[in-house]
């Protein structure tokens, strides 16, 4: 087994990974500090990972809470629901909410928790493959409004992940490369190495050879825990971790979030970013096409579709999170390995690249 440690101050939490984590009883009982237990999880996961569970939940007080599957179900209803069921079970302060399931469930069981008595302990069991190496890590939680994705939400690090890549066997394609988008990305902003790894390794993460899932899990974590140490409120370096985001949620937004997954829509985002960069000359073409390669060579769509115009995608751009100041801020790439915040660029370069993009 690996344990990384995420190191914030006076609390520090461990991240886990090993294959067949999630019948490890005796470290996932390490983590749980109370005799309640509330299980959040949907209604996809829970029959397939709950009974792996089921000999450990039965040591203790516990309940489950399956939500519908899906990310319209991120809402902040279903965070009463949870408040509520927490309500009902008489939950105490060393009560844990275990959030089983992918990131819609981990950032809205995380949520229900910081909010609960001010703050619970939430042990996160990441699922899928971007809850792995993103969602899980790090302390975002929140749910969505009808006005945009995300837009409530509390900073609420977790007491422990457990990541269990055999979980991994029943997630569908789709949103295996999906995943693999994010750990593109920690390669593009961090880890030239990694990066290498990827373009060596691709055959073999789509064809899910559990060595190399837990090999790129891993090294991505590693980033995810230092950057989130390092600048747990982002108010610097982890804002790195949104490259290729601005235009991803663009490009989610703009196909009403029903034609791409998450990591789909990043991937896209990172090669107009990357092409961004060339055209400013922060970046060169060669690195701009070494990631074009890997992306597709993972499963992924490089290219936006052509009915989406560049004024509507930088309309939407304006209303990104890191516009500050109605300043648009973007995460933008100086070679594999290196990335940079960088306010203010010229629409026209963006123009461009968004058309060299279709
Ligand atoms: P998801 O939670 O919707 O899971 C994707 C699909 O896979 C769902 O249908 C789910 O039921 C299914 N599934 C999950 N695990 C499975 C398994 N092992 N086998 C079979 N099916 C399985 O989506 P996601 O991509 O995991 O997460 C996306 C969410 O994460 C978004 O809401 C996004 O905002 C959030 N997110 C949060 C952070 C953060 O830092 N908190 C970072 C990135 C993304
Ligand atoms: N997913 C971006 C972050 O955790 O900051």
């Amino acid at each position: 087994m690996v344990t990384l440690t995420v190191e914030l101050g006076a609390h520090r939490y461990p991240v886990r990974i090993a294959p067949g984590l999630l019948g490890d009883h005796t470290a996932l009982a390490s983590a749980i500090h109370g005799h309640q237990l509330l299980v959040v999880s949907n209604t996809t996961v829970a029959p397939l990972y709950l009974p792996t569970l089921q000999p450990l939940l039965d040591h203790y007080q516990w309940q489950p809470f399956l939500l519908p599957d899906g990310e319209a179900h991120k809402t902040f209803d279903n965070v009463a629901r949870v408040l509520g069921a927490l309500a009902e079970f008489g939950a105490s302060r060393d009560a844990s909410v275990l959030a089983l399931g992918g990131g819609v469930v981990g950032d809205l069981a995380g949520f229900a928790a910081a909010l609960w008595m001010r703050g619970i302990d939430c042990v996160q069991l990441p699922t899928t493959l971007l809850a792995m190496v993103d969602a899980s890590v790090g302390g975002k939680t929140g749910v969505n409004l009808p006005q945009g994705k995300n837009l409530i939400g509390a900073f609420h690090q977790p007491r422990a992940v457990f990541i269990d890549p055999l979980t991994l066997a029943t997630l569908p394609n789709r949103e295996l490369c999906a995943g693999l988008a994010e750990i593109v990305k920690m390669a593009a902003i961090a880890d030239p190495v990694l990066f290498d790894w990827l373009e060596q390794n691709a055959a073999a993460l789509r064809a899910r050879d559990l060595p190399a899932l837990t090999h790129a899990i891993t090294t991505s974590v590693g980033h995810k825990a230092r950057i989130v140490a390092a600048d747990e409120h982002e108010h610097g370096e982890r804002a790195l971790l949104n490259f290729g985001h601005s235009f991803g949620h663009a490009i989610e937004s703009a196909t009403a979030y029903t034609r791409f997954l998450h990591g789909e829509a990043v991937a896209i985002g990172m090669l107009v970013a990357a092409r961004l960069s060339a055209h400013l000359g922060l970046a060169d073409g060669i690195a701009t096409e070494r990631l074009a390669r890997l992306l597709a060579a993972l499963g992924l769509p490089t290219k936006i579709p052509p009915e989406l115009h560049p004024e509507q995608l930088i309309g939407l751009l304006q209303l990104d999170k890191k516009v500050l100041a109605g300043q648009l801020r973007l995460i933008l790439w100086r070679g594999i390995g290196r990335a940079e915040v960088v306010a203010g660029t010229d629409h026209a370069a963006i123009r461009q690249s968004l058309l060299d993009s279709r």
